[in-house]
């Protein structure tokens, strides 16, 4: 399978700012491929390079075969981009926004015009066409950015961030929507600093931490890369006095509390059952639930976002 981006020993600085140190990655044809990592990281900054909209301090980006620098109209003709801030005009309507971004592409006239009535109806926007962008709902303003994103047919999408600030609802069907687009053939580059949201949908995950890659793997590999492989999550009736009594039971390594649940970690949640069980009964506990959890991906993020911070500051 060919690579859809390849991405050489980026580097970024904003003045004397390193924001991007070394960043390699590959990206192939037909993935969602998920640029995850906390604030700050240079997430957008990355997606900024690979979609020319910045320039690098140093490093190579290809799309699709062509070198981001030296073929900037080539690479571009072949990407979408839905940014993680509105890029539309809140003064016209939809149709005008989605028609001025096929000019930019040098769309002719009746293609853009089937390509934009198509658009509006896939993304439930087409009994408001006519409408000002300005009354829009951030949802609505979200799916015009999706739609605007996607009107020359772009082989590759890069997505900045496209449910934050949305309800629930607003991001299932987003996240549907990039879903289907991929199925179609698409590949994506999605950015986001939802860990969920990078477990469902994306094939491998990158993780970046202060301008550096600290891994890329599939969420599921990158779950099996941390030491406490499970825990069981448990909920009684009453408060416990003291959670920490809970450590005393052989085989668990940690004990976390998540707001009326409690988590112990281990690595034979099996053999834990049975003391649990008993502590419950002496201290007159019921249980509400029970669980087994697999690690998830966020311990993943926070021990490999820890390590890389822990590594700068021993550098300093
Ligand atoms: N134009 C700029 N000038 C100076 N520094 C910048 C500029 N843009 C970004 N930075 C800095 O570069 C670093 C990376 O920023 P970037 O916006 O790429 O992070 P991000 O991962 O997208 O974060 P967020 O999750 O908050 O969107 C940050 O420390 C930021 O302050
Ligand atoms: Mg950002």
């Amino acid at each position: 399978m060919g690579m859809a981006i390849e991405v050489k020993d980026l580097v970024k600085y904003y003045g004397k700012f390193l924001a991007l140190e070394n960043v390699s990655f590959n990206v192939k044809k037909g993935e969602i491929f998920g640029f995850l990592g906390p604030n700050g990281a240079g997430k957008t900054t990355t997606q900024k390079i690979l979609t020319g909209i910045l320039k690098p301090s140093g490093g190579k980006v290809s799309i699709l075969g062509y070198d981001i620098e030296k073929d900037p109209l080539l690479a571009k003709k072949f990407t979408g981009i839905v940014p993680d801030e509105t890029n539309a005009y809140i003064e016209l309507s939809a149709w005008d926004n989605l028609t001025l971004m096929g000019n930019l592409y040098g769309m002719p006239g009746k293609r853009l015009e089937e390509r934009a009535d198509e658009l509006l109806k896939m993304f439930d926007l087409y009994q408001r066409r006519k409408d000002r962008v300005k009354g829009f709902s951030r949802g609505m303003k979200r799916r015009l950015l999706l739609a605007m994103g996607l009107i020359h047919e772009p082989d590759i999408l890069f997505l900045d961030e496209p449910v934050s600030g949305l309800d629930v609802q607003s991001a299932r069907l987003m996240r549907k929507v990039i879903m289907d687009l991929n199925q179609k053939g698409i590949t994506i580059f999605l950015t986001t600093h939802n860990i969920e949201e990078a477990n469902q949908m994306c094939h491998r995950v990158a993780i970046i931490c202060k301008g550096k890659i600290a891994a890329i793997d599939r969420p599921e590999s990158l779950k099996k890369t941390i030491k406490v492989t499970q825990s069981l999550e448990v909920a009684f009736d009453k408060p416990l006095e003291n959670v920490e009594e809970l450590k005393e039971i052989p085989g668990v390594e940690e004990v976390k509390t998540h707001g009326d649940k409690i988590r112990l970690f281990t690595s034979d949640p099996g053999h834990i059952i049975k003391p649990l069980v008993i502590y419950s009964q002496d201290k007159n506990l019921e249980f509400i639930s029970l669980n087994t959890l697999g690690p998830s991906l966020e311990e993943v993020f926070v021990n490999l976002t820890e390590e890389r911070r822990q590594d700068i500051n021993e550098k300093q």
